[in-house]
């Protein structure tokens, strides 16, 4: 029997990429021992975006993973249906266990192909994963149950936050030093406006955080740009700046953070993948779905901590 879960098992296979690597010798239903956890963590501080192959995990080892690296968070989503008068698991959203969001296009005899809302078959947006709450979780874990076979859609793409923000040019790093972004929480990763939501017309009607366009990094001290989100205006808009100004700005901002140098895309998902993201420093996308293919994967956030702001932290304006 392979040998998981101790240090001299841990492999760990850069993609080559700006950021991601796969990681071998773990086995998360198995017992994870503190120094392989904190081994873990310091890879994952090292590559952001952490792949671990051939995994079976049920909800219950899913959210024990998430406790490993600070805990359990419930998607903020699952409140607006909530609200919207869905009950726990009547819809895949709204799962039994609060921290498990489910992303399935199988009905309950295993077809696949029912008629989803519309944003499950659309491209998901370059996002951080509940950016629109004060307290956005650490990270993300996605684990593939069923996935469809090659040139079905759905990779997923990462991309590094830290080298969007190092890249910038000197002149707009500094136009944006000490300035805040209201994270829109309207509209779902899709663009499709949320239960409970109305259309917005101007900024006024925009609601959720501001957050700084710059955080650090708890672990590695580092500065990363940090958008979460932005849709048709009216959106996610900077705090001091004008409407205008603050459009041509986020145009720019978002031009580098997407840039396809800084991109890694899982485009090869397996039965039994587990992604590990972090949503402190990267940002990710998904690509459409063919949804004549099943495809069913279980999620849960890792629990955050407050955002800490570059603006905060001048001594680390240097690294
Ligand atoms: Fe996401």
């Amino acid at each position: 029997m392979t040998e998981v879960n101790t240090l001299s098992a841990i492999e760990v296979i850069p993609t080559g990429c700006a950021l991601g690597a796969e990681v071998r010798g773990v086995d998360f239903a198995k017992p994870v021992p503190d120094d392989v956890r904190d081994e873990i963590v310091r890879i994952w501080g090292e590559h952001l975006v952490l792949l671990f192959r051939g995994l079976k995990l049920d909800d219950d080892q899913l959210l024990a993973t998430a406790e490993l690296f600070g805990g359990q968070q419930a998607a903020k989503s699952r409140d607006f249906f909530l609200q919207a008068g869905v009950k726990p698991g009547e819809n895949d959203r709204v799962a039994t266990r609060p921290a498990i969001t489910i992303i399935s296009n199988v009905d309950n005899f295993g077809k696949a192909g029912i008629a989803s809302e519309a944003d499950r078959s659309h491209g998901l947006k370059w996002h951080s994963d509940n950016s629109y709450v004060e307290v956005p979780p650490t990270g993300s874990l996605l684990h593939a149950h069923v996935v469809p076979a090659k040139d079905g859609g759905g990779a997923t793409s990462f991309n590094n936050q830290y080298l969007a923000y190092e890249n910038l040019p000197d002149e707009i790093k500094a136009a944006i030093e000490g300035k805040h972004c209201v994270h829109d929480d309207h509209r779902n990763t899709s663009a499709i406006l949320r239960p409970t939501k109305k259309q917005p017309k101007t900024r006024y009607d925009i609601t959720g955080p501001s957050h700084p366009l710059v955080r650090i990094h708890p672990v590695t001290g580092k500065r990363a740009l940090y958008l979460g989100r932005h849709y048709e205006w009216p959106s996610s808009y900077i705090v001091e700046l004008g409407d205008e100004e603050s459009e041509a700005m986020l145009a720019k901002l978002w031009s580098a953070a997407t840039d396809d140098s800084l991109m890694w895309s899982h485009d090869d998902w397996k039965a039994g993948d587990l992604l590990m993201w972090d949503n402190r420093c990267t940002m990710h996308a998904r690509s459409p779905v063919d949804h004549s293919q099943a495809r069913v994967l279980h999620r849960t956030l890792i629990k955050g901590n407050p955002v800490i702001s570059a603006w905060d932290k001048p001594s680390a304006a240097a690294e």
